[in-house]
């Protein structure tokens, strides 16, 4: 499973990415109007700290706008991926897109419906909004990754499932056992994933026992 950083913040990012374990990087307009800067220059800087996929999202609502704003955001470098919404016009685009090799990841996406049409659009991904849907009925979100999963599997659609909108840890442990193939995490969720108070208390109950030997490794 790919885990993805669902960020602008580009010190933030860094310091993960050193981890080895961030695949990739999400973008919306929101968190690119959080960062405060220009977003062709954030793309450009995200994309030299990941090799992996980085979505960059078009704002136009039609597919002549979403096309034009996409050519330009791919341009910015070979890893972008076009982020539009799951509306009609978004997969005119989607499917224009496909046909240019340019990837794309196509948002908003609430129902299996959707999910289906994107697949047949030539969606490089999909993102399900777990955590918007589970705000409005706790479990839906993770129920929809599943669906997804078994639609796209019975009919060999090579679309990823990218769960989006993750608010917890347990969000990431449902993804993954219900197929999703990535996952994009806010920062503070990725930080916690390394974290178990087992962890931590079974470590200091180690650390404290071999001081006590007065031994060295090294
Ligand atoms: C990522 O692609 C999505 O834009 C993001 O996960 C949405 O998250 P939110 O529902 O917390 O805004």
């Amino acid at each position: 499973m790919q885990l993805f950083l669902d960020t602008t913040d580009t010190v933030v990012l860094k310091d993960l990415a050193a981890t080895g374990l961030v695949d990739g990087v999400t973008t919306n307009p929101t968190l690119i109007a959080k960062s405060g800067r220009p977003m062709a220059e954030v793309i450009a800087e995200i994309c030299e700290l990941v090799e992996g996929p980085v979505s960059a999202e078009a704002v136009a609502v039609d597919a002549d706008g979403m096309l034009a704003e996409g050519r330009k955001l791919a341009s910015i470098a070979p890893n972008v991926v076009v982020k539009v919404p799951l509306t009609r016009a978004g997969l005119v685009a989607t499917a224009q897109f496909a046909r240019e090799g340019i990837q794309t990841n196509v948002t908003l996406c609430f129902s299996a419906n959707q999910a289906l049409l994107a697949a047949k659009a030539g969606a490089t991904y999909v993102s399900p909004f777990i955590g918007r849907l589970d705000d409005q009925t706790p479990g839906s979100g993770v129920e929809l990754i599943g669906a997804i999963r078994a639609i796209y599997d019975t009919y060999g659609f090579d679309t990823e499932i990218l769960a989006a909108s993750i608010r917890t840890p347990l969000h990431v442990t449902e993804s993954a056992l219900a197929g999703a193939d990535c996952a994009t995490i806010p920062p503070a969720v990725f930080e916690a994933l390394f974290k178990h108070p087992l962890t931590e208390s079974g470590l200091q109950q180690f650390l404290s026992d071999w001081a006590k030997t007065g031994q060295s490794i090294l």
